[in-house]
């Protein structure tokens, strides 16, 4: 089984460059499944609706999130609530009997009689908020999904993480400690493709950044002009602008695992420079 991940998309540049380029990308990979990191999908903070319904067009089977997902929260919440919902959260909010977040942090999706666990969680290092303990909700997670397995209630083909973070270190002891539960652990956030991908001593595969998608010239998606008079002042009040290069960036991976035992075949890591005056 193949699944193809996309980092985070930025702003309008995505709109355009994914929308033009899934079709022959699903049609080169035939990947089962397709999977999106969206919590940049509107001017670089999380989606709105109407972004979102763009989304059922081009055929993606989830976006997973990160610390911008409730950022048009108001704007969003038909959307979250509606059956055609194709997005989850980080599952590490805290929630409680006194408070209850929407939204899923983690879903089974199914297709050709094939199943994918897609788990996202939000790191607590150098993230705005204040989340609960990755590590052990992952656990939480992985042992109620195997609770109902054991029981005979679902079944899986495999397991895959997004964990949206900014230390190398916590991505590298996630894979450790899920060792053998989880057949794919990739990054988002930190938005350059990284080149440390590293099957672990039993079989769980990590790649700590899986890359975005971006205009070329910018700074992961914003403009260069815009930024100007911060870096050359010091003063952080001026409004960042989006980039409308033409040029852009896409980065994705391809990852193959077998269908019996959930080990990853293989992954290969694509970066593209795509011009849309091509179209
Ligand atoms: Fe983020």
């Amino acid at each position: 089984m193949k699944v193809l991940i996309f980092g985070d998309l930025f702003g309008r540049i995505w709109r355009n460059a994914l929308i033009k380029e899934i079709s022959s990308l699903k049609e080169k990979y035939k990947p089962d499944f397709v999977v999106v990191n969206g919590e940049n999908m509107t001017s670089g903070r999380g989606p709105i609706e109407k972004h979102m319904n763009l989304v059922h067009d081009i055929w993606v089977d989830l976006f997973t999130s990160g610390d911008h997902c409730f950022d048009n929260e108001k704007n969003l919440l038909p959307y979250l609530e509606s059956e055609d919902c194709k997005m989850i959260r980080p599952a590490n909010f805290y929630e409680s009997e006194y408070y209850q977040l929407p939204w899923e942090g983690y879903r089974i999706i199914e297709k050709n009689w094939k199943k994918l666990l897609v788990i996202n969680l939000l790191s607590e290092t150098f993230t705005r908020d204040h989340v609960y303990n990755p590590f052990l909700k992952a656990d939480e997670i992985l042992k109620s999904i195997n609770k109902k397995i054991i029981e005979g209630n679902i079944k899986l083909n495999w397991v895959i993480i997004d964990f949206h973070k900014e230390v190398a270190s916590e991505w590298y002891w996630m894979q450790e400690f899920l060792d053998w539960r989880v057949s794919f652990i990739f990054g988002t956030h930190t938005h350059i493709q990284t080149n440390d991908d590293n099957i672990s001593e039993w079989w769980t595969w990590l790649l700590s950044d899986v890359g975005m998608v971006w205009a070329q010239k910018s700074i992961i998606g914003s403009d260069f002009g815009s930024l100007k008079k911060r870096f050359l002042t010091g003063i952080q009040k001026w409004k960042i602008e989006q980039s409308l290069d033409k040029n852009y960036i896409m980065n994705w991976v391809l990852v193959e695992i077998d269908d019996e035992t959930m080990r990853c075949i293989s992954i290969e890591k694509i970066k593209k420079l795509w011009n849309l005056d091509n179209y």
